[in-house]
């Protein structure tokens, strides 16, 4: 069977110096005590001073460090060690205290033995799981009784959409596809290129088995607008930031997000 995890983990390991220095990033303004947290997980996760919070994907940390800011005890979680390093980093010079840890989230039971208030993950998490099951088993794990599950992530809905808007890709379908095409979301013209393994769940996948593991949704909620330019050309930015398709004609959920609780 071919090492997905390996794969994977070279092309974040790849990608993580491009996203440093990107726009989307913005580091430089997170250095100086911008939140990278949108409004709808700031508002939607409430308040997170002295809760301890795991963050699962975490890429480089900024979103992990930006609840550590808002006084949450936090906990980052990343596949790639390159990611891990400049989380550890940038905690140290911004002097904000979370501790983070490089692991495939599968195997993170055999680094890490607590129990948490909130786990929190976004954007961009799903299509790396080769298993939503023992996803939400993880989760599970890791959760408090009485604490909180959040995710708000990319609609599986735009998963069928190619790049040019046509229908093209199956909503129900068993993973991996391989993705050798260049560039990243941060940089859709960034030079680099590399095979990744990716899945796709529908919106029933993951509500059952969080629900299977014997969470208890509280809502899941559906938004028109997303976070970055998930179709270059056809979106473009609204007075609050969001990206948007320009046809207004079109109205489909592009994100949405999902409280659980245990
Ligand atoms: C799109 S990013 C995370 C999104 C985050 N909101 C951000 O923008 O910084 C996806 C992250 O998932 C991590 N990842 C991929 N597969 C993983 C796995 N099996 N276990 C843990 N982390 C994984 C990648 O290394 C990457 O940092």
């Amino acid at each position: 069977m071919k090492d997905y995890v390996t794969a994977n983990k070279k092309w974040w390991n790849d990608v993580t110096s491009i996203h440093l220095h990107s726009k989307l990033y913005d580091l430089p303004g997170f250095k100086k005590g911008k939140s990278s947290l949108v409004p709808i997980e700031q508002e939607e996760v409430g308040t997170v001073r002295g809760k301890s919070l795991l963050h699962l994907m975490c890429h480089f940390g900024m979103d992990t460090l930006s609840w550590a800011r808002l006084g949450a005890i936090a906990t980052g979680v990343d596949l790639s060690d390159d990611s891990i390093k400049i989380a550890k980093k940038l905690s140290k010079e911004i002097n904000v205290p979370a501790k983070f840890i490089c692991s495939d989230i599968y195997k993170l039971p055999d680094v890490l033995d607590k129990k948490f208030d909130i786990i929190f993950t976004s954007y961009g998490v799903l299509c790396w799981l080769s298993n939503i099951k023992k996803w939400a088993k993880i989760i599970n794990q890791y959760l408090k009784v009485g604490g909180m599950f959040y995710i708000v992530e990319l609609h599986p809905f735009t998963n069928v959409l190619s790049f040019d808007f046509k229908i093209h890709y199956k909503y129900f379908k068993k993973g991996p596809d391989i993705d050798d095409s260049s560039g990243t979301y941060a940089d859709w013209g960034a030079d680099i290129k590399g095979s990744t393994y990716l899945w796709s769940y529908a919106i029933s996948d993951v509500i059952n088995a969080l629900i299977y593991e014997g969470l208890k949704i509280e809502y899941v909620h559906e938004f028109p607008f997303t976070t970055y330019d998930q179709f270059p050309g056809l979106m473009e930015q609204n007075e609050k930031g969001q990206y948007v398709l320009k046809n207004k004609k079109i109205q489909i959920p592009l994100l949405f997000s999902l409280k659980a609780t245990k």
